[in-house]
């Protein structure tokens, strides 16, 4: 395994980060303890989790995932060689049956409680926010709707002086935020910039992955500059970019098979852009799989590649992509094909 630093830390985390959230729905307890042990073993030392998972959402399901990874601690008595992240999930969308209060301070506190009680520890490395709590671009939104803007009133200073109150005690030791946007990075900066005892934000989980690309627009320098680390998510297109929806008989236990509401990386650009991914890694020997997680992995502004896995196979080969190392020819030809249909997937 290769490893790095959350930034601004000197906590080493693993290249690639393990993900949990089809543990509860597509993966039972079992099979994520599996999990959890292969990606140990392989060196694997940093697991991202949310109070919201398993996905899809169901509300008798909520932080079955949470509870899952508390049962493997207890029962592994690893909980100390793992780098731990997990999130507060936002207001509305899939968050609403939660609670639907965002993130004011009576919120975190219970969220954070929840979550370290259900993970059978007292302390969260990282504590990240899942979705912003203002209507903005996330979730595969295209164009921008200024009217939406209405309500929301800048409690950013607040949310950073609560998640501040559970570092001094202890019960997290950093904080992150997800789905955000540029602007949001920098009024999160601004703030910890401004008053020195609020805690800076050290990374960014967005989707980021070869038919979304849009970190490389304004957020990617806001990381570099900013030293701010991208924990890509979603780097496959939710399996997308492993090909297997190209072949004539879709695969039968495949999330966009079994949850077709997900749409987000079936469009027919997105298709296409698949299926000429696709060509240019055959033509290298790669699999589509890691060649696509292979470029996640070697960007400069990427610190963890969070993969996700429903069997062990997948996982071995998703683990595995820290090896490969992309040619100038593969880079070029992705550059090309990039160039033709960029961002197909938002
Ligand atoms: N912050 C956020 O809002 C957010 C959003 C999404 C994800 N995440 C985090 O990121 C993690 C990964 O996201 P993701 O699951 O969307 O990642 P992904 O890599 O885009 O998709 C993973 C899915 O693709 C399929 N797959 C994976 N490897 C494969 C392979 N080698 N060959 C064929 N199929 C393969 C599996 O599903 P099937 O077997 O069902 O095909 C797997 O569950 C999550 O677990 C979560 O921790 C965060």
């Amino acid at each position: 395994m290769k490893y790095t630093r959350i930034p601004h830390t000197d906590i080493r985390i693993s290249k690639i980060c393990l993900g949990t959230m089809t543990w509860g729905r597509q993966n039972t307890q079992e099979e994520a303890h599996e999990q959890m042990d292969y990606a140990l073993e392989q060196g694997v030392n940093f697991f991202d989790t949310a109070e919201l998972y398993p996905i899809p959402v169901k509300k008798e399901l909520y932080a079955v995932t949470e509870e899952f990874i508390g049962n493997w601690f207890k029962k592994t008595g690893n909980r100390d060689r793992v780098v731990l992240a997990s999130k507060i999930s936002g207001k509305g969308h899939n968050g609403k049956h939660i609670r639907n209060t965002g993130f004011a301070k009576e919120a975190i506190i219970q969220a954070v409680e929840g979550s370290l009680q259900r993970l059978q520890t007292d302390h969260i490395d990282l504590y990240q926010l899942h979705w912003p709590e203002r209507n903005t671009n996330y979730f595969g939104q295209r164009g921008y709707n200024a009217h939406l803007l209405d309500g929301w009133e800048d409690n950013i200073h607040q949310v950073l002086e609560t998640l501040s109150d559970l570092i001094v005690q202890g019960k997290i030791g950093h904080v992150g935020i997800s789905n955000e946007t540029p602007w949001g990075c920098m009024r999160f900066l601004e703030e910890s910039k401004v008053h020195r005892n609020l805690p800076r934000v050290l990374t960014i989980q967005n989707p980021y992955n070869l038919l979304n690309r849009l970190f490389e627009i304004g957020l990617s320098e806001i990381s570099m500059r900013e030293h701010i680390g991208l924990l890509a998510h979603s780097p496959l297109g939710f399996g997308v970019l492993s090909g297997k929806y190209l072949e004539a008989v879709p695969p039968r236990m495949a999330r966009i098979t079994l949850f077709p509401e997900y749409t987000r990386y079936s469009g027919d650009t997105a298709v296409e852009a698949t299926r000429r991914y696709a060509q240019l890694a055959r033509e290298h020997g790669l699999s589509l799989a890691q060649m696509s997680l292979a470029f996640v992995n070697s960007r400069p502004f990427v610190t963890s590649t969070v993969v996700g896995a429903t069997t062990l196979a997948q996982l071995k080969e998703n683990i595995g992509s820290y090896e490969v190392e992309l040619s100038d020819g593969i880079l070029e030809g992705i550059a090309e094909i990039h160039r033709v249909l960029p961002n197909p997937a938002p």
